[in-house]
């Protein structure tokens, strides 16, 4: 049993510990923020992720996972140390490493003995060189440790299925030193290992999420097309997905991409580009198509309520995507601002999220937000807004625009129920 601390209970810390757990080491996650943890201990979990509870809950009984906010004795006392500390974008693009750098100058001043300190937050080109080179130059001997870049690559919401079915493990490392280690903490993951370089690691996940973002502006310029010609767009992404060289994964049309990683990623790439005289074209068109989607579906809106001043506009969802919480660079968000902007009425409804924005009211009903309600807006595509009960959508609304954010419903069936569907890319 390999004993490892874990740095960070967010996101990221909480479902790694969760997992490492599960494969049989045993785990201390530490957070400096007390009452996160006082909340671990008491069984309550600081996010919503389905079955993070559980798995949490399980291995805690086991006595494989406590939670700690003495970050620096669990440092002290474990000789693998995994960061999971956050990496937030800062105002120009780059990502604000000072977490990490906390983390680091702790390790530094507390080293006794042999260290392997892996990173997992996602960390800018470099980074990981760089730390290596802080252990070098505070006088400690290239024998008391080693720097693994092992970044993560799961989905909130589906973070569990993606860390016990990955499709990659990927360890940058400077020596072979700690590899028989690594294999051995994540035995349970069954999953090819790609063993690379520090920056080659760190590169291999910017440039996943960039190509994942540059996917979904490519289906949404696609969508555009298709629009002006009025073509339906799930049949050419239908088309496009069976080719294997080019996948289905990633090419839904909507609002466009946000959340925690995609956007900061990109911003944070674009940033490490230039500062290496970089050209990035391509970054720049995405982030541009995916800035200009909330316009292009209020275009949409506007060919039917050409004024939004003074009408009641409902939006279903409210968070990034569905199955989470998070409401981190949520485009459902930057479309709420606008359509206050813009002087509408805007009432919201989340399965999770009670929305808290000034100028907008949060219902907790699904079909009550709807009442009187001039246009609905389905901003994120929840299973349970898919399969709404449209007639009696069509019974609570005064005017019957629905238009569909996120192409996930049956226009067909909504017209049926005398609704009006608007959609990009749709017949
Ligand atoms: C992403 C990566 O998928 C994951 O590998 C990485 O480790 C963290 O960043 P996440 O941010 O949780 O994960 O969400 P993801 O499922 O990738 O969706 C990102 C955004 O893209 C969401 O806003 C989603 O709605 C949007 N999206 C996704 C689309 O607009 N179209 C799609 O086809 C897929």
């Amino acid at each position: 049993m390999i004993k490892i601390c874990v740095v960070g209970a967010g996101y990221v810390g909480l479902t790694t510990s969760a997992a490492l757990a599960e494969f049989g080491n045993e785990v201390q996650c530490v957070d400096i923020e007390q009452s996160k943890i006082n909340m671990l201990n008491q069984g309550l979990i600081p996010i919503y992720e389905p079955g993070l509870g559980e798995l949490i809950q399980k291995n805690v009984q086991q006595g494989k996972l406590h939670f700690s906010f003495d970050v620096k004795d669990s440092i002290k006392n474990n000789s693998i140390i995994l960061i999971a500390v956050g990496t937030p974008p800062k105002e120009d693009g780059s990502s604000d490493l000072s977490y990490i750098n906390n983390i680091v100058d702790t390790i530094v001043s507390t080293i006794q003995d042999y260290k392997i300190v892996i990173t997992k937050s996602t960390v800018p080109p470099g980074t990981n060189e760089w730390i290596h080179q802080i252990f070098l130059d505070m006088g400690i001997d290239e024998t008391m440790f080693d720097i693994v870049s092992n970044p993560e690559f799961l989905r909130e919401g589906m973070a569990l299925w993606d860390i016990f079915h990955p499709n990659k493990i990927v360890f940058g490392t400077k020596t072979n030193r700690p590899i028989k280690v690594l294999k051995k903490l994540y035995e349970g993951g069954r999953a090819p290992l790609i063993f690379t370089s520090l920056t080659g690691a760190e590169m291999i996940k910017y440039a996943s999420n960039a190509f994942l973002a540059t996917k979904i502006s490519f289906a949404n310029e696609i969508a555009r097309i298709c629009d002006a010609y009025n073509v339906e767009y799930l049949d050419v992404a239908k088309g496009l997905g069976t080719d294997s060289r080019i996948g289905r994964h990633f090419l839904n049309a909507g609002l466009g991409f946000g959340g925690s990683c995609l956007p900061k990623d990109l911003s944070s790439l674009k940033h490490s580009a230039l500062r290496k005289n970089v050209d990035t074209k391509l970054l720049d068109a995405v982030l541009e198509v995916n800035d200009s989607q909330i316009e292009l579906y209020l275009k949409k809106l506007n060919t039917l309520l050409p004024d939004l001043a003074g009408k009641k506009i409902t939006v279903w969802g409210v968070t990034f995507k569905p199955n989470t919480d998070d409401l981190r660079f949520s485009p459902s968000i930057a479309l709420i601002n606008e359509l206050i902007n813009k002087g509408a009425r805007v009432h919201t409804y989340d399965p999770i999220v009670q929305l808290q924005l000034p100028s907008t009211c949060s219902h907790t009903d699904q079909y009550e937000s709807i009442s009187n309600s001039d246009a609905l807006i389905i901003a994120t595509e929840w299973e349970q807004f898919c399969d709404s009960n449209w007639a009696d959508v069509k019974s609570r609304m005064s005017r019957s625009i629905i238009l569909d954010a996120r192409n996930c419903l049956d226009g067909e069936t909504i017209r049926k129920n005398g609704l009006v569907y608007l959609g990009v890319g749709k017949q």
